[in-house]
C-alpha cells in the first residue's frame, strides 16, 4: 500500500458514456486505482449513464470485468474490489430527452463535491448540457470533464467551446489531454523550474534544436473511421505533441498555477511559424494494397490520411530564435517509444584540437518506455591512445530511482480524475488554449486538402518516410534513432 497519498474530499462522478470504451479501459480501472491507494474517501460515489438499461449490479460486474483486464496485477484483492464497486450505481438516461434525468438527480447528494465526465462524442455535449440545468443538477461549482477530439478544426472547435460556454464557466470546464496526466511530462516542469542547472541554458544560444518523437507500434485497428477523418496530425500533433512543445518552450510561468501556466503555453502556440509545406512530411503506413497497411485497415483504398507526420517547427520569440524544433509521431513504426531530446550547441573552441571530435550534451526525456532521463555528458575514453572523447549517458530511470513510490505513480487518467475532484485545472486545456493549436493546425491541413497531397508510404517497423529523414540531413542534423532504447534492464 502506499504512504503520501492524501485522500480527495467526498465527491459525486456522474460517467456518461458509462459503459464505454473509454470507461472501460481507463476511467473505471483509473478510480479502481487510486481506491486501492487510499485516495478516494469512503463518501465517494461514482454513477455510469448511459442510454442502455442496466441495473446496478449489472454495471458493478461490468466495472468488475473492465477492472480486472485492465487494473495492474497485484492491485488488491478480491475484498478490495467488492468495497469498491460497492460506491458504484447506474441509471440509464437518455441524452436527448428526459427519461432518466430526475432519478439520476435524485442520486446526487448537496454540498459534495460533483463532476460530470462526458465521455461521450461532442455532438452529445449541448444536449447533457442543458438537461443538467434543466434538472437542477449543474451547481455553480461543479465540474465538466471533455475528452479529446475537442473539435476537428477551430470553427468546430468554438462552436463546442461556445456550447459549453453557455452553461458552465471556464472554471468549471476540464478539457483532458492525457498526456499532461503522464509523469514525466510533469517532471519536465519539475526539472524545468526546480533547478538551476538547466534554465539558464534552456535557450536559443545554447540549444541547437529540439526533437519530440511520439512513436507508436500499434495500427489504428478498430478505429479507422475516427482516424481517417483526422489523421495524425488532428489526431496527435494539434493537441499531444503541441502540449509537449509548450511546456518545452514555455517561459517559467510566476506560479504554479493553472491560469499562470497556460497563459504562458498560450504565448508559445501563438509565437510558432506558420509551416512551410517543405517543412512537413506525410507518411502512411504499409504499400496502397498491403492487407495489414493504413489503407486496409482504415477499410478506404484511397485515403489519403496521414499515419505519419514530421515537420520542422520555429517558435518565433526571443528565447528560441533560430532554434528549430522538429516533431514526428507515427502508427506501426519500429519501436513505442516518446521522447523530447534537447540537444545543446558543441562547446564554442576545442581544446583537444584534431584528434577529438567536439561532442554534444543531449538532455532526453523518456515518456514511454521506462520514464525517465539521461543527460549525454562527454568524457575521455578510458586508455591509452591520447585523448579521444566520447559521451556516455548520466541516466536516472524513475522506476529505479524511485522504486517504492513508482509502484504507486498514477496513470494519466488517473492523476487527472483526482484534480477534476480537487478542481484543479492546471493539466486540462484551456479553450483560447485549444482554439489557437487549431488556428495553427488548420491552415496546414487545408493547404494538404488544396494541393491533393498524398502522404508516402512507409515500411511497418520502420522509422517512417525516407522524407522525413532528408527533413533533418538538410538542415545538417539527424533524427534520434527509434530503436535505442538507452534504458538500464
Ligand atoms: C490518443 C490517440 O489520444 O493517444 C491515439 O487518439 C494514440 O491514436 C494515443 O494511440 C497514444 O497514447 P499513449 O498514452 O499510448 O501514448
Amino acid at each position: 500500500m502506499v504512504s503520501r497519498v492524501i485522500p480527495v474530499e467526498p465527491f459525486d462522478l456522474v460517467i456518461f458514456g458509462g459503459t464505454g470504451d473509454l470507461a472501460r479501459r481507463k476511467i473505471l480501472p483509473g478510480l479502481y486505482r487510486r481506491f486501492w491507494a487510499g485516495q478516494l474517501p469512503e463518501e465517494a460515489r461514482i454513477i455510469g449513464a448511459s442510454r442502455k438499461p442496466m441495473s446496478d449490479e449489472e454495471f458493478r460486474a461490468f466495472a468488475r470485468e473492465a477492472i480486472d483486464a485492465f487494473a495492474i496485477e497485484g492491485a488488491g484483492d478480491a475484498e478490495m474490489v467488492a468495497a469498491f464497486l460497492d460506491k458504484l450505481g447506474y441509471v440509464a438516461v437518455d441524452a436527448k430527452g428526459d427519461g432518466g434525468w430526475p432519478e439520476l438527480g435524485a442520486r446526487l447528494r448537496d454540498g459534495t463535491v460533483r463532476a460530470f465526465y462526458f465521455s461521450v462524442g461532442p455532438s452529445l455535449f449541448g444536449d447533457l448540457a442543458e438537461r443538467l440545468h434543466k434538472y437542477e443538477m449543474a451547481t455553480p461549482d461543479c465540474r465538466v470533464v471533455v475528452e479529446k477530439p475537442f473539435g476537428h478544426d477551430l470553427e468546430t472547435a468554438q462552436e463546442l467551446n461556445g456550447t459549453l460556454a453557455k452553461f458552465f464557466a471556464e472554471k468549471q470546464i476540464y478539457r483532458i489531454d492525457h498526456y499532461l496526466g503522464k509523469e514525466t511530462v510533469q517532471n519536465l516542469m519539475a526539472v524545468r523550474f526546480g533547478n538551476i542547472l538547466f534554465e539558464p541554458i534552456w535557450n536559443a544560444q545554447y540549444v541547437d534544436h529540439i526533437q519530440i518523437t511520439v512513436a507508436e507500434t500499434v495500427g489504428v485497428g478498430g478505429r479507422g473511421a475516427y482516424y481517417d477523418k483526422s489523421g495524425a496530425m488532428r489526431d496527435m500533433v494539434q493537441n499531444h505533441l503541441m502540449q509537449l512543445l509548450c511546456l518545452i518552450a514555455m517561459e517559467p510561468p510566476n506560479m504554479f498555477e493553472p491560469d499562470a501556466v497556460r497563459d504562458e503555453k498560450l504565448k508559445v502556440i501563438r509565437a510558432l511559424q506558420p509551416v512551410e509545406p517543405h517543412h512537413i512530411v506525410r507518411g502512411q503506413y504499409g504499400q496502397p494494397e498491403q492487407e495489414d497497411g493504413y489503407r486496409a485497415e482504415a477499410g478506404d483504398p484511397r485515403s489519403k490520411t496521414e499515419s505519419f507526420v514530421a515537420m520542422r517547427v520555429a517558435v518565433q520569440n526571443w528565447r528560441w530564435a533560430g532554434t528549430p524544433f522538429y516533431l514526428r509521431t507515427g502508427k506501426k513504426l519500429r519501436a513505442r517509444e516518446s521522447e523530447i531530446a534537447v540537444v545543446f550547441k558543441p562547446t564554442p573552441h576545442s581544446i583537444f584540437g584534431d584528434q577529438a571530435e567536439p561532442q554534444r550534451n543531449v538532455l532526453t526525456i523518456r515518456l514511454q518506455p521506462n520514464e525517465g532521463m539521461e543527460l549525454d555528458v562527454t568524457i575521455k575514453e578510458p586508455g591509452p591512445g591520447g585523448m579521444r572523447l566520447i559521451d556516455v549517458p548520466l541516466d536516472m530511470s524513475f522506476a529505479e530511482a524511485l522504486a517504492e513510490e513508482s509502484a504507486s505513480v498514477p496513470e494519466a487518467y488517473e492523476r487527472l480524475i483526482m484534480d477534476v475532484i480537487r478542481g484543479n485545472q492546471t493539466l486540462f486545456m484551456r479553450g483560447d488554449e485549444v482554439e489557437a493549436a487549431w488556428a495553427w493546425t488548420d491552415p496546414i491541413i487545408d493547404g494538404w486538402q488544396d494541393r491533393g497531397d498524398v502522404p508516402k508510404p512507409y515500411d511497418i517497423g520502420s522509422n517512417g518516410p525516407d522524407d522525413a529523414l532528408a527533413l533533418l540531413h538538410r538542415d545538417g542534423r539527424k533524427w534520434r534513432d527509434i530503436k535505442e532504447h538507452r534504458t538500464k534492464k
